[in-house]
C-alpha cells in the first residue's frame, strides 16, 4: 500500500495537450475529478479554491477571447493560436483559483496554499481516471480569463489546467534527492 501511494505521487506528471488522445470526457466525470479537491487541507475551513469548467462550445468561445489577448500581450500574432490548438486538444479546461476570505480569518498566502494543495489531489487523481493535464499560469491567460469571467477583485485565477484523456507515461525527469533540500538536527 505504502509503496503504490509512492508510485501513485511519483507518477504525477504533467501531461501536455499534445500528449492528449481524442476520447471523450464527460462533465459527470470532470464533476467525479473534482471531488478530490474537497479533501485538500484548508485553515479556518475557508475552502477558498474556486473552479470554472469550460467544455464544448464554450471552450471554443474562451479560445477564442484569450487568442486576441494573447496575442496583444505578446505584441504580435501567433502565440494565440498555439493557445487555441491546446484548447482543440483539450476535453475540458478548468480555470483555477481561489476566493479570498471576506472575514480576513486567515491571510492570502494560506488559501493560495490550500488552493494549491487541491490541485495537487485533482492533478494525481487525473491519472487514475485515465486522464492527464497541466496547469498553465501565463499572465496573459489568466488576465484574460479574469477579465472574460468579470470577477471581482476577491476571486484571484491562478492558472487553467488543460484536461485530456491519456495513457501516456512521460520520461522520469531528475529530481532533487531529499539531502540537497532538507537539514537534519537529530
Ligand atoms: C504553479 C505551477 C505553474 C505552472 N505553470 C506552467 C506553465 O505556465 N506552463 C507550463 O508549460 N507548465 C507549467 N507548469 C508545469 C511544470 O512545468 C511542470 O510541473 C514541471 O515541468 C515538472 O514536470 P512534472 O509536473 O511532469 O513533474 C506549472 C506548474 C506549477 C506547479
Amino acid at each position: 500500500m505504502e509503496k503504490q501511494i509512492f508510485e501513485i505521487l511519483k507518477g504525477r506528471r504533467a501531461i501536455y495537450p499534445e500528449q492528449f488522445n481524442d476520447e471523450e470526457i464527460t462533465p459527470e466525470a470532470v464533476q467525479q475529478l473534482l471531488e478530490v479537491m474537497r479533501y485538500a487541507p484548508t485553515h479556518r475551513l475557508t475552502e477558498p479554491w474556486r473552479i470554472h469548467v469550460f467544455m464544448n462550445d464554450e471552450k471554443t468561445k474562451l479560445a477564442h477571447f484569450l487568442k486576441n489577448k494573447i496575442d496583444e500581450a505578446a505584441g504580435k500574432p501567433g502565440k494565440g493560436e498555439r493557445t487555441v490548438e491546446k484548447f482543440e486538444r483539450s476535453q475540458a479546461i478548468l480555470v483555477v483559483g481561489y476566493q479570498k476570505d471576506e472575514r480576513e480569518r486567515v491571510p492570502e498566502w494560506e488559501e493560495l496554499a490550500a488552493t494549491s494543495m487541491a490541485v495537487q489531489n485533482l492533478w494525481i487523481y487525473t491519472r487514475t481516471m485515465g486522464m492527464g493535464g497541466y496547469l498553465s499560469t501565463g499572465k496573459a491567460t489568466i488576465d484574460g480569463v479574469t477579465e472574460y469571467l468579470n470577477l471581482p477583485e476577491s476571486e484571484v485565477v491562478l492558472g487553467i489546467f488543460y484536461l485530456g484523456r491519456s495513457t501516456h507515461i512521460p520520461r522520469e525527469r531528475p529530481a532533487r534527492s531529499v539531502d540537497e533540500f532538507t537539514k537534519w538536527y537529530l
